[in-house]
């Protein structure tokens, strides 16, 4: 049964899919340190609760570059989504636009841009990464452009993938994976007819489309170590700025120091972001990063910040720590592949209803209220 937002759609998800994609999912990389960090530091932010402060008129809306988002929330980019459910990314976009937020599609989704866009109103946003293949970059671009997309979101953590531990035990990397992912597929049936039968092609669309020829998923994490790239670096970016009219969003600042770089490039956002504790283990959570960063740079582009937010209180907190804007990444993929797109509507729903009690009971009636006034300050408070 579905109650909260955080565990158990989580729980759902894990006996709907085949391990070797609920451990992809689920991991982080090394001995999840990072991973573990970024839940146990948000749930140590202390709310500061206040009372008898008439909160009637209470508003979730925020705007983000001319865009109105009926949750300051939107779904982070996350390579193969339609292998979580039947043309997931599909789905989600869908789900979301329901519920007045952004979908992100990443690069290495299974439905190409597209398939999705038709499906949706609402403008849709772009990840990309830096790849070598310089031509497939361009080309996705013009893609994403012709298709009306206006935000893009550059994702910069990720010159090379951080080992995942998980996914060798688990057969989605390692020796005998292509024949212990079939009999696990066989042994989880009502995954296996929804995406396994119904879900075709599966393969990475956006490439795919380029290439004129299906990208195999047999090895997509070889595939990922093969094509990302570890030479990127701010000049990298510049040709992208020049072509892209719209908002660049960079995804995966942690330091003061590159948040100010970013400002300097000319980035209209950036993601406060550790990819969910799937690259650099040991780095600090986003809850510890996010604070320094907002002093920083707030204001001079828009923050976004990703990783651990499973709840409605988690938004609350992360917005109250400095940022304009959240993304959830597993939050939305284990509702998802519970769901489908009721799964993602629904978890956003939940989301927004624990935001409503966190503000009432925080005093704050708005998002642009919302800030470190709704957090226990220990030298000031204790
Ligand atoms: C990701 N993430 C990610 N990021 C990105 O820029 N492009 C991508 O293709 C992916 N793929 C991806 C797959 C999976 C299975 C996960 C869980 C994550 C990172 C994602 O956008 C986001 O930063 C994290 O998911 C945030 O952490 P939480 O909310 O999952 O804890
Ligand atoms: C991941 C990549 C695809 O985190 O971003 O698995």
């Amino acid at each position: 049964m579905i109650i909260s937002a955080s565990n158990d759609y989580r729980a759902a998800a894990k006996a709907k899919l085949p391990p070797f994609l609920f451990h992809y999912i689920d991991g982080g990389s090394y001995d999840e340190q990072t991973l573990r960090r970024n839940s146990d530091d948000l749930a140590d932010v202390a709310l500061r609760q206040r009372v008898l402060r008439n909160m009637s008129d209470l508003s979730l809306d925020t705007e983000l570059f001319d865009e109105k988002l009926g949750l300051p929330i939107a779904l982070a980019p996350v390579g193969l989504t339609g292998m979580y459910a039947r043309r997931g990314e599909v789905q989600a976009a869908k789900a979301a636009e329901r519920k007045g937020v952004p979908f992100t599609m990443s690069t290495v989704s299974v439905c190409p841009i597209e398939e999705v866009v038709p499906a949706i109103s609402r403008p849709m946003w772009f990840q990309l990464y830096v790849l070598k293949d310089r031509g497939f970059m361009r080309n996705v671009l013009e893609r994403a452009k012709a298709t009306g997309v206006k935000t893009l979101v550059f994702t910069v953590d990720m010159p090379v993938p951080g080992a995942r531990h998980r996914d060798a035990h688990s057969g989605m990397s390692g020796p005998n994976a292509a024949f212990r992912r079939v009999l696990q597929s066989t042994m989880h049936p009502r995954w296996a007819w929804d995406v396994g039968v119904m879900g075709k092609p599966h393969d990475l669309g956006n490439i795919s489309t380029y290439r004129g020829e299906p990208t195999k998923l047999e090895d997509y994490i070889g595939w990922l170590g093969n094509n990302f790239d570890p030479s990127i670096s701010w000049k990298d970016l510049e040709w992208i700025r020049d072509f892209w009219d719209g908002p660049m969003i960079i995804k995966g600042i942690l330091d003061k120091e590159d948040a100010q770089d970013a400002v300097r490039f000319g980035a209209d956002g950036i993601v406060v972001s550790n990819h969910g504790g799937r690259q650099l283990d040991g780095v600090l959570s986003t809850a510890k990063a996010l604070p320094p960063i907002a002093d920083a740079v707030k204001g001079d582009l828009k923050i976004l910040v990703d990783s651990g937010i499973r709840t409605g209180l988690d938004v609350v907190r992360m917005i109250a720590l400095g940022a304009d804007c959240t993304m959830l990444g597993r939050a939305f993929v284990y509702a998802l592949a519970a769901d489908g797109e009721r799964g993602v509507y629904n978890v956003l729903d939940l989301i927004e209803k624990e935001m409503r009690v966190a503000m009432t009971l925080t005093g704050a009636k708005s998002i642009s209220e919302l800030n470190s006034e709704a957090l226990v300050n220990i030298a000031r408070d204790l």
